[in-house]
């Protein structure tokens, strides 16, 4: 289906509203490829009436699917993901934050105050089909049931929050099963052997696991401060879909979010350099870790 210059304009503006996503240019292709099936679908014969139909909104009368908007996003949205993604950020995770989040486990355990007890918070922002996050949870659970935990520091002390801007991805990331090509990426034998049990035709990650996630829909475009405060914030390979105006604003966001000398994670090429003041670099073999001064 033809894609004219004009109708590229008018819906990667519609796109850069809905979720912050910048087309650049030369990405005509993106959208005719990726929204041309959900303009068949919706009886629409060109991506102008498409448009049209999409500005009248939930106005009767109009052709197009129900829940239109959650379907332009999943459809225009990349969710390529892995467990463990790009190994060495999971080492920081493992071997650097986790005993120093330990320690504040500790001492808010020892708070008098109303806080005592809180659990350190770790939030994982567009999690696709969720590996991340129960790349995560796996690393917790091994580290508070090793000898090097501090003792009196449990799982349960730890929250994850796991979220993305499609509803569609949150599905699938809840029912934690995953294909065999899902699982021979990132994952070592023995945290498969561990933590997995085999189905018919997929793996599903055990209770243990599944149960320290908490997922919910948020798209990082509108405010998130009703999530509350966090210890550590991931946000990879998210930010690169956006223009510089918006990953500052999310930036800005994810500093009034974590607390005190709070953390925060990127993907493995991406940096906050001209972005952000807000945080300082901290090195970690190959990883860049930002803590919040
Ligand atoms: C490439 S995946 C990254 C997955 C994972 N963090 C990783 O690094 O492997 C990008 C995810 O960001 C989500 N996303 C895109 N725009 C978003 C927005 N405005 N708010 C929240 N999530 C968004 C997409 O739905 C997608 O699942």
């Amino acid at each position: 289906m033809e894609l004219s210059q004009q109708e590229f304009e008018l819906l990667r503006q519609y796109i850069y509203n809905l979720c912050g996503l910048a087309i650049s240019d030369n990405k005509n292709y993106l959208i005719r490829q990726r929204l041309e099936p959900l303009v068949i679908k919706s009886g629409c014969s060109s991506f102008s009436e498409f448009y049209n139909e999409l500005r009248k909104g939930d106005a009767g009368g109009n052709k197009i699917l129900p829940q239109i908007e959650e379907k332009i996003i999943n459809a225009i949205t990349t969710h390529e993901t892995s467990f463990f993604r790009d190994g060495h950020p999971f080492q920081a995770v493992k071997k650097f934050l986790l005993p120093q989040l330990s320690k504040t486990v500790i001492q808010r355990k020892s708070r008098s105050n109303y806080r005592k007890g809180a659990k350190v918070r770790l939030w994982s922002a567009g999690v696709a089909t969720g590996q991340e996050p129960y790349s995560l949870a796996m690393l917790i659970h091994e580290f508070t049931s090793g000898a090097i935990c501090l003792p009196g520091v449990v799982k349960e002390d730890f929250g994850l929050l796991a979220t993305d801007i499609s509803s569609t991805m949150i599905s699938k990331a809840m029912t934690a099963e995953y294909s065999r090509f899902e699982i021979k990426r990132g994952l070592n034998a023995e945290y498969l052997r561990k933590f997995f049990f085999k189905e018919k035709k997929h793996w599903t990650i055990k209770n243990e696991i599944r149960t320290m996630v908490e997922f919910r829909q948020i798209n990082l475009i509108e405010p998130f401060q009703m999530l509350g405060g966090f210890d550590v914030i991931l946000c990879r390979n998210v930010l690169i879909y956006f223009d510089n105006l918006t990953k500052i604003r999310i930036l800005e966001q994810f500093t009034d979010a974590l607390c005190k000398n709070g953390w925060l994670i990127l993907g493995a090429t991406e940096n906050i350099f001209n972005l952000s003041y807000t945080f300082r670099p901290v090195h970690f073999g190959e990883t860049i870790l930002y803590q919040k001064k």
